[in-house]
C-alpha cells in the first residue's frame, strides 16, 4: 500500500453460521486479485499455538470449562497472532483481514456469559497489544436463521439457543456504539450482494488510506 503509514485491518463479526468466513475468505480472494498485498488470519487461530488452544476450546469433550478460563484462553490465543502476525504485517502496510477480532470477546464473554465489562476491556487492549480494526462487518443474522445454514458440532456452537440471542444483541450494541468503525451487513442477503457491499466499503477505506487501487 502505497502512501500509508501502516496497514488497514479489517474484522469480521457476527454469530455461528452468519457468514464471516464466508465473506472474510471473499474478501482475501479480491485483495489476491487485485495484487494488494494482505494476510487473512482466523481468531482463535492461524498460528501454531492459537491453533492449539482453538482445539482446546472448541473440543465438546470440555463442557466444564469455566468462564474465566474460557475467556483468558481466547484471550492467549489472541495475543500470539497479534505480535507474531497482524503486528508485523500492519508495519509492512499490508491489509490485515481477520475471522474474529476482540469484539467476539465482548460479544460472547460479556453478554453471552456476563462477564464483567470493564475486565474484558482492560484485558482485550492487553492481549490485542492496544490495536482495534480500521473498519468490522458485523454480518447480522437471526439466531434461528443460522440453524438452516447446517451442521453445528463444536462446543461454542452448541451452546443454548439463549446464549446465541444474546451474543447477536450484543454485536448489535457494540455496533451501535462504535458506528464509525462497524457496519452492519444483512446475513440473510445472498453472498454476492453481500461481497458487493464488502468491496465498496473496502476501496472507500483503502482509498482514504491512501492506496491506490
Ligand atoms: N449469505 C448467505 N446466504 C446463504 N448461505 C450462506 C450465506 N453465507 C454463508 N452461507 C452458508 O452458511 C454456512 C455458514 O457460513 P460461514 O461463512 O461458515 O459462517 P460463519 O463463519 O459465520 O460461521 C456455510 O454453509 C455457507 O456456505
Ligand atoms: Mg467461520
Amino acid at each position: 500500500m502505497h502512501g500509508a503509514k501502516r496497514g488497514v485491518f479489517i474484522s469480521f463479526e457476527g454469530v455461528e453460521g452468519s457468514g464471516k468466513t464466508t465473506q472474510a475468505q471473499a474478501l482475501a480472494d479480491w485483495l489476491q486479485k487485485s495484487r494488494i498485498p494482505y494476510i487473512f488470519v482466523r481468531d482463535p487461530g492461524t498460528t501454531k499455538i492459537g491453533e492449539k488452544i482453538r482445539e482446546i476450546l472448541l473440543d465438546k469433550e470440555y463442557r466444564e470449562m469455566h468462564a474465566k478460563c474460557e475467556v483468558l484462553l481466547f484471550l492467549a490465543a489472541r495475543s500470539q497472532v497479534t505480535y507474531e502476525k497482524i503486528l508485523p504485517a500492519l508495519r509492512e502496510k499490508k491489509v490485515v483481514v481477520t475471522d474474529r477480532f476482540s469484539d467476539s470477546t465482548f460479544a460472547y464473554q460479556c453478554y453471552g456469559r456476563q462477564l464483567p465489562r470493564r475486565l474484558i476491556s482492560i484485558f482485550n487492549r492487553f492481549a490485542a497489544a492496544g490495536i482495534k480494526p480500521d473498519l468490522t462487518f458485523l454480518v447480522d443474522i437471526d439466531a434461528t436463521r443460522r440453524m438452516e445454514r447446517g451442521k453445528f458440532n463444536d462446543r461454542m456452537e452448541t451452546e443454548a439457543e439463549g446464549y446465541h440471542q444474546n451474543v447477536r444483541q450484543g454485536y448489535r450494541a457494540l455496533a451501535a456504539r462504535s458506528k464509525k468503525r462497524f457496519k452492519i451487513l444483512d446475513g440473510e442477503k445472498t453472498v454476492d450482494v453481500i461481497h458487493d457491499e464488502v468491496i465498496h466499503l473496502v476501496k472507500e477505506l483503502l482509498k482514504r488510506k491512501g492506496c491506490k487501487i
